[in-house]
């Protein structure tokens, strides 16, 4: 496929796996990217040496082009920065939250930039801050999460900039790939999909979650300190959403570290299981490469169908 995504990330299909705290490995990047998507390195709370490590690693599983993914509210985001402009990463994406203050160094080092936006404002400033396209990611989406649906937001984001927009949140297929592609999306970027994948590293444990989680079976913990993320609905997730209403402090602090015990340790009792609503729509483990091949083919059948739909329509 060709189209501006594709050209500006120099991958062959735009599809880009979402930047996961633990999640997401260089094994699971570099089967991504070698599937001919875009692999992405999750930094999260990484310092600069694990980092270091994981590009290593990557550089040793594929020579396609791969991204990292920045959190900015980690306290290594500046050493991270000053590592992937070392390493020449070709792709850097950022959680959500401002990267203005290093758009101008990572340009000057000839770094596509993709920051994540969960509203039409912070696309709009992105572009005028020189982005070379931004990620749409709504409410349905696993991880940390804005409050507008992908539909409204990203149909919203497509109006108001002229830099291609990669839809994210709830897509799992390649159904909802056409549907992103009619509101003026010219890429997506799965998440949850990619855990339930041969290659993550991801704990079993989590992979069967997601595999039995029907579309109702996430809840979003952490809203009343301020950063809400969408977790499968485990007893642990309960007890951290009646802790919310009880004793903030506690419930602050049994979510520390509760994402790596999830991913790394499976712990099923302290883990927050972070993932989608599109959890409810995936039903097998497969491999990347059948994953990115699947939604490509159904991506266009979909389209296919709606053309010949058309012209039934207009007869
Ligand atoms: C376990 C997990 C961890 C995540 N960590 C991050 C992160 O560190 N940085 C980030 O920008 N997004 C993060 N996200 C969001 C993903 O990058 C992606 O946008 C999201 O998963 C897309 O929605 P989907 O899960 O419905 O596909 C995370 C998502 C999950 C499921």
């Amino acid at each position: 496929m060709k189209n501006r995504v594709c050209e500006l990330l120099n991958i062959e299909y735009p599809i880009i796996m979402g930047g996961m705290s633990w999640a997401g490995t260089p094994r699971l990047a570099a089967a991504v990217s070698n599937a001919g998507g875009l692999g992405i390195i999750g930094s999260g709370a990484m310092k600069r040496e694990h980092l270091k490590e994981a590009i290593d690693k990557i550089r040793t599983l594929t020579n396609k082009p791969f991204g990292v993914n920045i959190i900015l509210v980690s306290p290594y985001a500046d050493e991270l920065i000053d590592l992937v402009i070392e390493e020449r990463v070709p792709v850097v994406t950022f959680g959500a939250g401002n990267p203005s203050k290093y758009m101008s160094r990572l340009k000057e080092a000839g770094i596509k930039v993709i920051p994540v936006v969960a509203s039409d404002n912070m696309a709009r400033m992105m572009e005028r801050i020189g982005a070379d396209g931004v990620i749409a990611e709504g409410t349905e989406s696993g991880g940390h999460i804005g409050e507008v649906t992908t539909l409204v937001l990203v149909n919203a984001v497509c109006k108001a900039v002229s830099i291609p927009v990669i839809a994210a949140g709830g897509i799992a297929d390649g159904r909802a790939m056409a549907a992103m592609f009619a509101l003026g999306a010219e890429g997506i970027q799965m998440g949850t999909r990619f855990i339930a994948s041969a290659e993550a590293d991801t704990h079993e444990n989590f992979k069967k979650l997601i595999i039995k989680s029907t579309i109702r079976d996430t809840i979003v913990t952490g809203a009343p300190l301020g950063h809400p993320a969408r977790v499968i609905e485990t007893r642990f997730a309960k007890k951290v959403r009646e802790l919310e209403t009880k004793n903030l402090q506690e419930a602050e602090e049994i979510l520390v570290g509760s994402l790596r015990k999830a991913v790394v340790d499976g712990n099923i009792e302290e883990g927050s299981f972070m993932a989608g609503q599109c959890a409810g729509l995936i039903n097998e483990i497969k491999p990347v490469e059948e994953i990115i091949k699947e939604v490509m083919e159904e991506f266009y059948t979909t389209i296919a169908k709606l053309c010949n739909a058309l012209r039934e329509w207009k007869k």
